[in-house]
Protein backbone atom coordinates (compact mmCIF):
# COMPACT_ATOMS: atom_id res chain seq x y z
CA UNK A 1 0.00 0.00 0.00
CA UNK A 2 2.75 2.48 0.84
CA UNK A 3 5.23 1.21 -1.69
CA UNK A 4 2.79 1.60 -4.71
CA UNK A 5 2.24 5.15 -3.83
CA UNK A 6 5.70 6.14 -2.84
CA UNK A 7 7.30 4.55 -6.09
CA UNK A 8 4.46 6.63 -8.24
CA UNK A 9 5.25 9.46 -6.61
CA UNK A 10 9.22 8.98 -6.75
CA UNK A 11 9.03 8.18 -10.73
CA UNK A 12 6.81 11.47 -11.43
CA UNK A 13 9.88 13.24 -9.73
CA UNK A 14 12.10 12.13 -12.06
CA UNK A 15 14.23 10.06 -9.43
CA UNK A 16 16.36 7.46 -10.20
CA UNK A 17 14.21 4.66 -8.61
CA UNK A 18 14.77 0.70 -7.96
CA UNK A 19 12.09 -1.22 -7.12
CA UNK A 20 11.48 -4.28 -5.81
CA UNK A 21 8.81 -7.06 -4.09
CA UNK A 22 9.07 -9.75 -2.80
CA UNK A 23 9.00 -12.10 -5.30
CA UNK A 24 12.17 -10.61 -6.41
CA UNK A 25 13.85 -9.60 -2.90
CA UNK A 26 13.06 -11.58 0.47
CA UNK A 27 14.54 -8.93 3.18
CA UNK A 28 15.33 -11.72 5.62
CA UNK A 29 17.63 -13.02 3.17
CA UNK A 30 21.10 -11.52 4.39
CA UNK A 31 23.26 -11.78 0.45
CA UNK A 32 20.37 -10.85 -1.84
CA UNK A 33 19.49 -7.89 0.55
CA UNK A 34 23.19 -6.41 0.62
CA UNK A 35 23.45 -6.84 -3.59
CA UNK A 36 20.14 -4.82 -3.63
CA UNK A 37 21.25 -2.13 -1.16
CA UNK A 38 24.75 -1.79 -2.79
CA UNK A 39 24.94 1.50 -5.50
CA UNK A 40 21.68 3.51 -3.83
CA UNK A 41 22.13 6.48 -1.93
CA UNK A 42 18.83 5.87 0.05
CA UNK A 43 16.99 2.89 0.77
CA UNK A 44 12.78 2.96 2.11
CA UNK A 45 11.95 -0.46 3.28
CA UNK A 46 8.25 -0.49 2.56
CA UNK A 47 8.18 -4.34 3.36
CA UNK A 48 6.89 -5.38 6.37
CA UNK A 49 4.34 -8.36 8.64
CA UNK A 50 1.48 -5.97 8.54
CA UNK A 51 -1.31 -9.18 9.75
CA UNK A 52 -1.47 -7.52 13.59
CA UNK A 53 -3.69 -10.65 14.50
CA UNK A 54 -1.80 -13.27 12.99
CA UNK A 55 1.72 -11.99 14.34
CA UNK A 56 0.19 -13.15 17.85
CA UNK A 57 0.09 -16.83 16.60
CA UNK A 58 3.12 -16.41 14.08
CA UNK A 59 5.58 -14.27 15.88
CA UNK A 60 8.64 -15.45 15.20
CA UNK A 61 7.67 -15.40 11.36
CA UNK A 62 6.69 -11.88 11.48
CA UNK A 63 9.90 -11.02 13.64
CA UNK A 64 11.86 -12.41 10.56
CA UNK A 65 10.25 -9.63 8.50
CA UNK A 66 9.92 -6.92 11.01
CA UNK A 67 12.84 -7.03 13.35
CA UNK A 68 15.88 -9.25 11.49
CA UNK A 69 14.98 -7.84 7.38
CA UNK A 70 15.40 -4.12 9.06
CA UNK A 71 18.12 -5.17 10.82
CA UNK A 72 20.21 -6.04 7.51
CA UNK A 73 18.64 -3.48 5.38
CA UNK A 74 20.54 -1.03 7.86
CA UNK A 75 24.17 -3.59 8.21
CA UNK A 76 24.15 -2.99 4.02
CA UNK A 77 22.99 0.44 3.81
CA UNK A 78 26.01 0.93 6.89
CA UNK A 79 28.59 -0.69 4.46
CA UNK A 80 27.07 0.65 1.06
CA UNK A 81 27.22 4.18 2.82
CA UNK A 82 23.55 4.54 1.99
CA UNK A 83 20.75 6.35 4.24
CA UNK A 84 18.00 3.79 5.28
CA UNK A 85 14.36 4.97 6.49
CA UNK A 86 12.01 2.25 8.44
CA UNK A 87 8.81 2.67 8.77
CA UNK A 88 7.12 1.80 12.04
CA UNK A 89 4.20 1.78 13.87
CA UNK A 90 1.94 3.40 16.84
CA UNK A 91 1.61 0.10 17.77
CA UNK A 92 5.38 0.13 19.47
CA UNK A 93 2.83 2.66 22.27
CA UNK A 94 1.26 1.14 24.74
CA UNK A 95 -2.03 3.23 24.17
CA UNK A 96 -2.82 4.32 27.80
CA UNK A 97 -1.45 8.01 27.04
CA UNK A 98 -4.24 10.95 27.36
CA UNK A 99 -1.95 13.00 25.08
CA UNK A 100 0.15 12.80 21.75
CA UNK A 101 3.19 10.05 22.72
CA UNK A 102 6.56 12.63 21.81
CA UNK A 103 8.91 10.61 19.59
CA UNK A 104 10.92 9.28 22.75
CA UNK A 105 8.08 7.91 24.65
CA UNK A 106 9.49 4.89 26.14
CA UNK A 107 8.54 1.64 23.73
CA UNK A 108 5.81 -0.59 25.08
CA UNK A 109 3.97 -2.48 22.76
CA UNK A 110 1.33 -4.65 23.97
CA UNK A 111 1.00 -6.95 20.64
CA UNK A 112 3.01 -9.32 19.36
CA UNK A 113 3.60 -7.15 16.20
CA UNK A 114 4.53 -4.29 17.90
CA UNK A 115 7.17 -6.40 19.70
CA UNK A 116 8.81 -7.02 16.25
CA UNK A 117 8.41 -3.67 14.98
CA UNK A 118 9.73 -2.19 18.25
CA UNK A 119 13.00 -4.33 17.58
CA UNK A 120 13.15 -3.84 14.01
CA UNK A 121 13.61 0.46 15.14
CA UNK A 122 16.35 -0.73 17.73
CA UNK A 123 17.76 -3.01 15.00
CA UNK A 124 18.08 0.27 12.08
CA UNK A 125 19.38 2.39 15.35
CA UNK A 126 22.32 0.08 15.72
CA UNK A 127 23.27 -1.34 12.45
CA UNK A 128 22.76 2.40 10.52
CA UNK A 129 23.76 5.53 12.24
CA UNK A 130 22.50 7.46 8.85
CA UNK A 131 18.65 6.48 9.34
CA UNK A 132 15.27 8.01 9.73
CA UNK A 133 12.63 6.12 11.55
CA UNK A 134 8.99 7.47 10.69
CA UNK A 135 5.99 5.84 12.70
CA UNK A 136 2.82 5.88 11.05
CA UNK A 137 -0.49 4.38 11.81
CA UNK A 138 -4.55 3.79 10.94
CA UNK A 139 -3.13 3.81 7.29
CA UNK A 140 -5.20 3.90 4.00
CA UNK A 141 -4.45 4.25 0.86
CA UNK A 142 -5.65 3.56 -2.90
CA UNK A 143 -3.79 -0.13 -3.28
CA UNK A 144 -4.37 -3.07 -1.57
CA UNK A 145 -7.20 -3.70 1.20
CA UNK A 146 -7.91 -1.01 3.82
CA UNK A 147 -10.66 0.04 6.60
CA UNK A 148 -12.14 2.66 4.38
CA UNK A 149 -12.73 0.26 1.26
CA UNK A 150 -14.12 -2.15 3.75
CA UNK A 151 -16.47 -0.13 6.00
CA UNK A 152 -17.72 1.05 2.49
CA UNK A 153 -18.24 -2.37 1.30
CA UNK A 154 -19.60 -3.59 4.57
CA UNK A 155 -22.29 -0.46 4.85
CA UNK A 156 -23.32 -1.10 1.20
CA UNK A 157 -23.74 -4.68 1.56
CA UNK A 158 -26.04 -4.90 4.54
CA UNK A 159 -27.29 -1.46 5.29
CA UNK A 160 -25.41 -0.44 8.56
CA UNK A 161 -22.26 -1.39 10.86
CA UNK A 162 -20.98 -1.03 14.56
CA UNK A 163 -17.54 0.28 14.60
CA UNK A 164 -15.52 0.96 17.93
CA UNK A 165 -15.68 4.64 19.41
CA UNK A 166 -13.30 4.13 22.23
CA UNK A 167 -10.27 4.00 20.15
CA UNK A 168 -8.96 7.18 19.15
CA UNK A 169 -6.05 7.34 16.56
CA UNK A 170 -4.68 9.52 13.10
CA UNK A 171 -6.33 8.15 9.69
CA UNK A 172 -3.04 8.58 7.45
CA UNK A 173 -3.17 8.79 3.30
CA UNK A 174 -0.09 6.24 2.30
CA UNK A 175 0.32 9.37 -0.29
CA UNK A 176 0.81 11.48 2.32
CA UNK A 177 3.20 9.37 4.07
CA UNK A 178 4.78 8.58 1.22
CA UNK A 179 5.16 12.74 0.68
CA UNK A 180 6.45 13.34 4.27
CA UNK A 181 9.21 10.70 3.62
CA UNK A 182 10.35 12.22 0.42
CA UNK A 183 10.35 15.83 2.04
CA UNK A 184 12.29 14.37 4.94
CA UNK A 185 15.40 12.86 2.43
CA UNK A 186 14.87 16.10 0.82
CA UNK A 187 15.28 17.74 3.82
CA UNK A 188 18.49 15.39 4.78
CA UNK A 189 16.54 15.64 8.14
CA UNK A 190 18.91 14.40 10.76
CA UNK A 191 18.93 10.76 11.62
CA UNK A 192 16.45 9.96 14.24
CA UNK A 193 12.45 8.96 14.96
CA UNK A 194 9.98 10.80 13.74
CA UNK A 195 6.06 10.21 13.57
CA UNK A 196 4.34 10.17 10.06
CA UNK A 197 0.83 10.71 10.80
CA UNK A 198 -1.97 13.10 10.11
CA UNK A 199 -2.86 15.76 12.27
CA UNK A 200 -5.61 15.81 14.68
CA UNK A 201 -7.45 12.84 16.17
CA UNK A 202 -10.92 10.27 15.55
CA UNK A 203 -11.88 6.97 16.99
CA UNK A 204 -12.70 4.44 14.10
CA UNK A 205 -16.03 5.33 14.86
CA UNK A 206 -15.91 9.41 13.43
CA UNK A 207 -13.78 7.67 10.39
CA UNK A 208 -16.14 5.65 9.52
CA UNK A 209 -19.28 7.91 8.93
CA UNK A 210 -16.53 9.97 6.68
CA UNK A 211 -16.22 7.36 5.05
CA UNK A 212 -19.55 6.57 4.09
CA UNK A 213 -20.55 10.10 3.79
CA UNK A 214 -17.67 10.28 1.41
CA UNK A 215 -19.06 6.96 -0.69
CA UNK A 216 -22.27 9.01 -0.64
CA UNK A 217 -24.58 6.99 1.99
CA UNK A 218 -25.97 8.19 5.48
CA UNK A 219 -23.36 8.39 7.86
CA UNK A 220 -26.01 7.77 10.70
CA UNK A 221 -26.27 4.19 9.57
CA UNK A 222 -22.75 3.71 11.58
CA UNK A 223 -23.53 3.24 15.54
CA UNK A 224 -20.98 2.92 18.06
CA UNK A 225 -19.79 0.07 19.89
CA UNK A 226 -17.00 -0.57 22.76
CA UNK A 227 -13.74 -2.83 21.98
CA UNK A 228 -15.28 -5.22 24.50
CA UNK A 229 -17.84 -6.14 21.76
CA UNK A 230 -15.50 -6.28 19.55
CA UNK A 231 -12.41 -8.73 20.53
CA UNK A 232 -9.53 -9.68 18.35
CA UNK A 233 -6.51 -11.68 19.06
CA UNK A 234 -4.24 -8.48 19.27
CA UNK A 235 -4.92 -5.79 21.61
CA UNK A 236 -5.55 -2.76 20.54
CA UNK A 237 -4.48 0.28 21.91
CA UNK A 238 -6.96 3.21 22.73
CA UNK A 239 -5.36 5.99 22.30
CA UNK A 240 -2.65 5.99 19.56
CA UNK A 241 -1.91 9.76 18.66
CA UNK A 242 1.93 10.55 17.77
CA UNK A 243 2.88 14.02 18.23
CA UNK A 244 4.58 15.81 15.60
CA UNK A 245 7.80 18.10 17.56
CA UNK A 246 10.83 16.19 16.02
CA UNK A 247 9.16 17.30 12.23
CA UNK A 248 8.61 21.29 13.05
CA UNK A 249 11.89 21.05 15.19
CA UNK A 250 13.55 20.71 11.64
CA UNK A 251 11.35 23.04 9.69
CA UNK A 252 9.17 20.10 7.99
CA UNK A 253 5.60 20.44 8.00
CA UNK A 254 3.42 17.38 9.71
CA UNK A 255 1.02 15.98 7.46
CA UNK A 256 -2.84 18.09 7.81
CA UNK A 257 -5.61 17.27 9.54
CA UNK A 258 -7.11 13.81 9.12
CA UNK A 259 -10.42 14.63 8.08
CA UNK A 260 -9.03 17.28 5.26
CA UNK A 261 -6.36 14.76 4.17
CA UNK A 262 -9.76 12.47 3.69
CA UNK A 263 -11.33 14.71 1.63
CA UNK A 264 -8.64 14.68 -0.75
CA UNK A 265 -8.07 11.49 -0.80
CA UNK A 266 -11.42 9.64 -1.10
CA UNK A 267 -12.47 9.63 -4.22
CA UNK A 268 -9.19 7.88 -4.96
CA UNK A 269 -9.19 5.32 -2.07
CA UNK A 270 -12.88 4.74 -3.06
CA UNK A 271 -12.62 4.38 -6.56
N1 LIG B 1 -1.24 -0.52 7.39
C1 LIG B 1 -1.24 0.20 8.50
O1 LIG B 1 -2.31 0.63 9.00
C2 LIG B 1 0.06 0.52 9.19
C3 LIG B 1 0.02 1.16 10.43
C4 LIG B 1 1.23 1.48 11.06
C5 LIG B 1 2.43 1.17 10.47
N2 LIG B 1 2.44 0.52 9.27
C6 LIG B 1 3.73 0.20 8.67
O2 LIG B 1 3.80 0.88 7.43
C7 LIG B 1 4.60 0.12 6.51
C8 LIG B 1 3.85 -0.07 5.22
O3 LIG B 1 2.65 -0.76 5.50
P1 LIG B 1 1.63 -1.19 4.35
O4 LIG B 1 0.28 -1.21 4.98
O5 LIG B 1 1.89 -0.40 3.12
O6 LIG B 1 2.09 -2.69 4.14
P2 LIG B 1 1.52 -3.80 3.11
O7 LIG B 1 0.56 -3.20 2.15
O8 LIG B 1 1.07 -4.96 3.95
O9 LIG B 1 2.82 -4.19 2.32
C9 LIG B 1 3.87 -4.89 2.94
C10 LIG B 1 4.65 -5.51 1.83
O10 LIG B 1 5.78 -6.19 2.40
C11 LIG B 1 5.98 -7.37 1.62
N3 LIG B 1 6.77 -8.33 2.36
C12 LIG B 1 6.37 -9.09 3.41
N4 LIG B 1 7.39 -9.90 3.79
C13 LIG B 1 8.44 -9.63 2.97
C14 LIG B 1 9.76 -10.12 2.87
N5 LIG B 1 10.22 -11.07 3.71
N6 LIG B 1 10.57 -9.63 1.91
C15 LIG B 1 10.12 -8.67 1.06
N7 LIG B 1 8.88 -8.16 1.11
C16 LIG B 1 8.05 -8.63 2.06
C17 LIG B 1 4.57 -7.84 1.35
O11 LIG B 1 4.56 -8.76 0.30
P3 LIG B 1 3.33 -9.83 0.17
O12 LIG B 1 2.18 -9.01 -0.29
O13 LIG B 1 3.83 -10.80 -0.83
O14 LIG B 1 3.13 -10.39 1.54
C18 LIG B 1 3.88 -6.53 0.99
O15 LIG B 1 4.05 -6.23 -0.37
C19 LIG B 1 4.99 -1.14 7.26
O16 LIG B 1 6.25 -0.98 7.85
C20 LIG B 1 3.94 -1.25 8.36
O17 LIG B 1 4.41 -1.98 9.48
C21 LIG B 1 1.29 0.19 8.62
Amino acid sequence: MLGQDLVEQLLARGDEVTITDRDEIDITDADAVDAAVAGHDVVVNCAAWTAVDDAETHEAAAFAVNAVGPQLLARAAHTHHARLVQVSTDYIFGGAATAPYPEDAPAAPRSAYGRTKVAGEWAVRAEAPDHLIVRTAWLYGAHGASFPKTIARLVAERGGLDVVDDQVGQPTWTWDLADLIIRLVVAHAPSGTYHGTSSGLASWHTFAQAVVAAAGMDPQVVKPTTSAAFVRPAPRPSYSVLGHDALSAIGVAPIDDWAQRWAAASSSVLG
